[in-house]
């Protein structure tokens, strides 16, 4: 065999899948939010977790803007703010709550990587006194919560890899994530995944509530990868 034919044989790269895209592109204002219902399951997110449910719409709580997306991130036009206010406790009970949750036919479970980026801002951040779940699996076995340590005003970019190996994927602003722990995240995904804000009372104690927002943007689930660019 001629040398020169050698160069015909190639490597196919395998190129990861997008199971679920929850970045925002395919919505024009807040109010595409309001058009999900149970019986009307449109668009990338289920909106029921908002507000008392008495009359409010999830466009209220929910604000969508360039301003609220990573400004590395060029995939997506939009990010999304997530507003909690002295207006409600959720559903009668003592929590506040706002959040999203991806609108699928996939599964999400198995070996994949959930990839969210999110701003504490520098104005209406989170009050350190309570607990602030901000991205989480309602069975609680991965969660991500607001502490006295995070820096405000700073995007953080995170790849939850679910299954096996399992890890946390981390970076800020428009450097390339870094996989910062390997090891199982004692959970294989799912679609009831939460994107947003659910604060707990502190027992025992009046709630003391101002405007909390919290910014959130690069949302989607892939199969393999992962992607590191933010
Ligand atoms: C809380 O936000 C809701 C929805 O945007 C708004 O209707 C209400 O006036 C706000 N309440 C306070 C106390 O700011």
């Amino acid at each position: 065999m001629k040398p020169e034919l050698a160069i015909f044989g190639f490597v196919a790269l395998a190129s990861a899948t997008i199971l679920w895209d929850g970045r925002f592109s395919d919505y024009s204002t807040a109010a595409d939010f309001d058009k999900w219902s149970w019986s009307n399951q449109v668009g990338q997110y289920q909106t029921y977790i908002y507000g008392n449910l008495h009359g409010e719409t999830a466009s209220s709580w929910l604000t969508l803007g360039s301003q609220f997306k990573n400004p590395a991130t060029s995939a997506e036009a939009q990010g999304a703010k997530v507003k909690l206010n002295a207006s409600f406790t959720w559903n009668g009970g003592p929590m506040l709550r706002t959040e999203l949750i991806p609108q699928t036919m996939s599964s999400l479970s198995g070996h994949l990587y959930f990839h969210v980026s999110l701003q504490i801002p520098t104005v209406n951040a989170p009050d350190p006194a309570y607990e602030h779940q901000i991205v989480f699996w309602e069975g609680h076995f991965a969660d991500i919560k607001y502490g006295q340590l995070s820096v405000k005003g700073t995007w953080y970019n995170f790849i939850l890899e679910t299954g096996s190996p399992g890890g946390l994927w981390v970076s800020t602003g428009s450097s390339l994530l870094q996989k910062v722990f390997t090891g199982s995240l004692n959970g294989n995904g799912g679609t009831d995944w939460h994107i947003g804000a659910l604060r707990l009372p502190v027992n025992g104690q009046t709630q003391q509530i101002t405007e909390t927002d919290i910014y959130y943007s690069g949302i989607y689930v892939e199969d393999s990868g992962p992607t590191t660019q933010p």
